[in-house]
């Protein structure tokens, strides 16, 4: 009886949907991006770190790679500074503010179905933190702020 009982707590917990305080780099950031993207940005696909690919885009473009998601540190860029918000104008459904109602080009990379895109992409905003999913640049650029200082301090990414 306390087993079963044990096992059902175990198995609701389990159930339950990806919180920020779960997601970690580690353990489920790291799996996913091997799975999903590494293919055209990781060093074994050759891809270029940001600081190269900005350098030399168009011949980066042309190999079809692009910077590097391979690591903590790489992606941190491509979140927070100096490309803050890419990775969220890139993953974005469309949902997002500021997307104008239009998936991101690399949102199609998060799954091969509708349910598994969805749900991948719940894993990575639950890992960003709360209220962190902005897709902001540093400088404002047309009518889109730059990111506040306090949409930054809502980022977690917990190693
Ligand atoms: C089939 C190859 C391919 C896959 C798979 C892929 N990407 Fe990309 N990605 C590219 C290429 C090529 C570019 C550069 C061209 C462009 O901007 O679209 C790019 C650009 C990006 C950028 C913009 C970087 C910048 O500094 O502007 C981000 C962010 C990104 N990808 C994230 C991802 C993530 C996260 C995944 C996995 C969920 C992924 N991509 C899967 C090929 C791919």
């Amino acid at each position: 009886m306390q087993y079963s009982l044990l096992a059902t707590v175990v198995c609701a917990t389990i159930a339950l949907p990806a919180m920020a305080a779960d997601v970690t780099y580690r353990n489920d950031i790291a799996p996913l991006f091997k799975a999903q993207c590494a293919d055209c940005h990781s060093s074994e696909a050759k891809a270029p770190t940001l600081q190269e690919y900005k350098l030399d885009q168009k011949k980066y473009d042309k190999e079809k790679v692009g910077p590097r998601t391979d690591t903590y540190e790489n992606l941190v860029m491509l979140i927070a500074y100096p490309d803050s918000g890419a990775l969220m104008r890139r993953l974005d459904d469309g949902t997002g503010k500021f997307a104008g109602g239009k998936p991101g080009n690399m949102y199609k990379n998060l799954g091969s179905t509708d349910a598994e895109r969805v749900k991948n992409l719940a894993t990575v905003k639950a890992w960003l933190g709360e209220g962190a999913w902005n897709l902001n640049r540093w400088n404002q650029k047309g009518d889109v702020p730059g990111i506040t200082k306090e949409e930054q301090a809502k980022l977690i990414l917990k190693y």
